[in-house]
């Protein structure tokens, strides 16, 4: 095989592979390495696809026992077939995984199996499952190895008993009790799955509120809605032991205000307390620049301190750690090892909750400005008012659009609703396109469509809604 390439990016995640299939586009030689079987990364292979598979397949075992009944569908002995559940999940992954072996052919990117490492700046070595090096030669190299899930001092993951996200999407049974620590992201999806398949479940949370960093109305918000499907929180507590005692586990955590201790015997235990950036024994060896977090610092162009060894995605300091935001940043880094213009917005964002119902945000939060000191108005208009939303049962939450005081423009958008992943994509356009609430009010939208509630909270920020 060829060695010497123009560009060569480790790691297949959503950073990664856009990257490499970008770069092949542009006319680069290009090469990926992987160290896991399959394509992908953790967003394909143990991360939002798995869980958006749990999350659909469990959302429809929840309404059709909870919710058809209401609509004239009558079903009966409807039965959890968890293995079946787990297999489907398993089909879907395999699916994309081989999606984007196909799409590395279609676009002639060199397919590197093994674990990358830079020996020095324009040398990579790809060590194979035998333990075989082979050196190769590029030009640039990109690095986009990801993160890995954090746990709690003194706390060990067997992923059996205690678990991360990767064991949390393969129970091969539902547990009885399922404790969650974190209420972010993962915590709050996992916890939907679990519960809806019939856990007990429990989340500790260190802050007082869950999903830190959203606007507080839309985590106040889905609090209230989270509580109401039968999870239970346990808010500003710190968790401060879990044991394992035969095949159950003891967690103990303490309250910060009142100091109260609380123990809680369980059959497992979700860590989901943040993840941190995976970062190679290589990159500390060479010398690249790392952040206080250990992220990789990178400048505007996603160069390292090293020339012409580059980073995206969640291992940089820059942006959330989302797959999105990952894909725009291997599409900009290749533009720019191209010769062209990269660039990513970090201010327009979009990021998605996969709960039932949804929460997307986009752009600033009102806690935010206010520390800004930045003015705004706000204009919020509630599902309860929308028709679609109203027919389709699905009237739980609402849009908050807030725009500057004195310009109008939007600066930021958060919506709770069924349909609130897809919804945000309208916003983070308008936002894209220095939109005022006025410009999205006046825009036609469809009827009857959860989407008018868009164009009503934007009438709500300048004049005042209609329907509400
Ligand atoms: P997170 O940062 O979203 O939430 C972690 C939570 O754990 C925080 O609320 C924090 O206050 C809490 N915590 C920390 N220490 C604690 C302690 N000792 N006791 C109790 N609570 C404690 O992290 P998460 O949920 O693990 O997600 C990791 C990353 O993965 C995030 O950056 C997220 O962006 C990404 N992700 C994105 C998804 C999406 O886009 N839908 C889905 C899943 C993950």
């Amino acid at each position: 095989m060829d060695d010497n390439f123009d560009v060569i990016i480790i790691g297949s995640g959503p950073g990664g592979y856009v990257c490499a299939i970008k770069c092949a586009q542009l006319g680069l030689k290009t090469a990926c390495v992987e160290a896991s079987k399959t394509l992908g990364g953790t967003c394909l292979n143990i991360g939002c696809i798995p869980s958006k598979s749990l999350l659909n397949s469990s959302e429809k075992y929840h309404k059709v026992q909870k919710e058809f009944n209401n609509l004239g569908i009558e079903a009966s002995n409807v039965k959890l077939n968890l293995s079946k559940m787990m297999n489907n999940k398993k089909k879907s992954v395999l699916t994309l995984t081989k999606g984007i072996e196909f799409l590395f052919k279609k676009n002639k990117v060199t397919h590197l199996q093994g674990e990358g490492s830079i020996l020095e700046k324009n040398n990579v070595i790809v060590k194979d499952s035998s333990g075989k090096k082979t050196n190769y030669k590029a030009k640039n190299i990109v690095i986009s190895t990801g993160s890995i899930p954090t746990s709690l001092p003194g706390i060990k993951i067997d992923e059996k008993i205690v678990v991360s996200s990767t064991g949390a999407l393969s129970f091969d049974k539902v547990p009885k009790e399922l404790i969650v620590i974190g209420g972010g992201y993962i915590g709050l999806e996992l916890s939907s799955v679990w519960k809806r398949l019939g856990s007990k479940v429990t989340v500790v949370e260190f802050l007082d509120h869950i999903l830190p960093g959203m606007d507080q109305d839309i985590s106040n918000e889905l609090l209230k809605i989270l509580k109401k499907q039968g999870i239970d929180f346990r808010l500003g507590s710190k968790v401060t032991d879990v044991k394992i005692a035969k095949d159950k586990a003891i967690v103990d955590f303490i309250n910060n205000k009142s100091q109260k201790r609380e123990r809680i015997e369980c059959s497992k235990v979700l860590i989901a307390v943040g993840r941190k950036p995976n970062i190679g024994e290589y990159i500390t060896k060479l010398g690249i620049k790392l952040d206080k977090q250990k992220k990789i610092n990178v400048n505007e162009k996603f160069e390292t301190s090293i020339k012409n060894i580059y980073a995206v995605g969640d291992v940089i300091n820059k942006g959330p750690m989302l797959a999105h935001k990952a894909e725009d940043e291997g599409i900009a880094v290749a533009e720019i090892i191209a010769g062209q213009v990269g660039h990513v917005n970090y201010n327009v964002i979009p990021a998605v909750i996969y709960t039932s119902p949804e929460v997307a945000t986009v752009g600033k939060t009102e806690e935010q400005l206010k520390k800004e000191n930045i003015k705004y108005k706000v204009g919020k208009f509630p599902f309860l008012a929308n028709s679609r939303a109203k027919v389709n049962s699905e009237t739980e939450g609402f849009v908050k659009i807030i725009a500057d005081e004195k310009t109008d423009k939007v600066l930021g958008v958060s919506i709770i609703s069924d349909l609130a992943g897809t919804m945000i994509a309208e916003l983070a356009l308008a936002m894209e396109f220095g939109a005022s609430s006025e410009d999205i009010a006046r825009t036609c939208h469809a009827h009857p469509t959860h989407s008018e509630a868009v164009k009503e909270a934007a009438m709500a920020v300048y004049k005042k809604p209609i329907h509400f």
